[in-house]
């Protein structure tokens, strides 16, 4: 089963609660929110009290993907704001095993997430852990750019490491995802399919978002 997870990064943050929603109608079923400090990212976008006012406008799971510096010092935050999902980057993460049990312990669902530089492999020690990986599949930081097309060989490692470990976690794939890329990622074994301009840009968030779902299925 597909998902379709609208990135807020590209909607209109004037009207964030509408967007929210219209992309809900069209299929969306976990909102994606993009968390960036500066520093990790180059970009600067939202903290707790967004996700404390989207929290009001939607029943759907708020999945937080953090681009920043020391992660563990915001957990608590987001959770007590109402996220659902947290994912945090191998790169950004000194300890990463204890930032994950972290992440649970405050009842967030525990994810990791990998740069397009960074090999899957990096990853076994702790994909027991996690409900969901996510490969980037471009350089984090901005809405828009071009799908690397070598995160589909990721995505096929992902799915054959799940099975040869006998694991649960679902795969998630941010970046890039649109009309002429989405059937792909589905077809390499990506579940999770995080799209921000593809939704948002074109001002009619509920027609693309189901225009999209439908190109997924396979
Ligand atoms: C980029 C963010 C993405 C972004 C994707 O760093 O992590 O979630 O919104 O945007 P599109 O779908 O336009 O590539
Ligand atoms: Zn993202």
């Amino acid at each position: 089963m597909v998902e379709l997870l609208p990135s807020i990064l590209s909607a209109d943050f004037a009207r964030l609660g509408e967007e929210v929603q219209a992309a809900e109608r069209g299929g969306g079923t976990v909102i994606h929110v993009d968390v960036m400090d500066g520093h990790f990212v180059p970009n600067l976008t939202l903290g707790p009290p967004v996700v404390k006012s989207l929290r009001r406008v939607t029943h759907l799971p708020l999945d937080c993907h953090m681009m920043i510096e020391n992660p563990d010092d915001f957990v608590e935050a987001f959770a007590d704001a109402g996220a659902n999902w947290m994912s945090v980057h191998y790169e950004a993460c000194r300890h990463l095993h204890r930032t994950l049990e972290l992440i649970a312990h405050h009842g967030m669902q525990p994810a990791v997430v990998i740069n397009p530089a960074t090999e899957v492999d990096l990853l076994i020690p702790i994909l027991g852990m996690v409900h969901h990986v996510l490969v980037m599949s471009v350089n984090p930081g901005f809405g828009g750019q071009s799908f690397i097309p070598y995160s589909l060989n990721k995505i096929r490692r992902l799915k054959e490491l799940r099975q040869e470990l006998g694991l649960s976690y679902r795969i998630e794939v941010d970046g890039g995802v649109a009309h002429d890329t989405i059937a792909l990622v589905v077809e390499a074994g990506a579940e999770l399919l995080v799209a921000g301009s593809a939704v948002f840009s074109g001002g009619n968030p509920e027609q693309d978002a189901r225009e999209l779902l439908e190109a997924a299925q396979l």
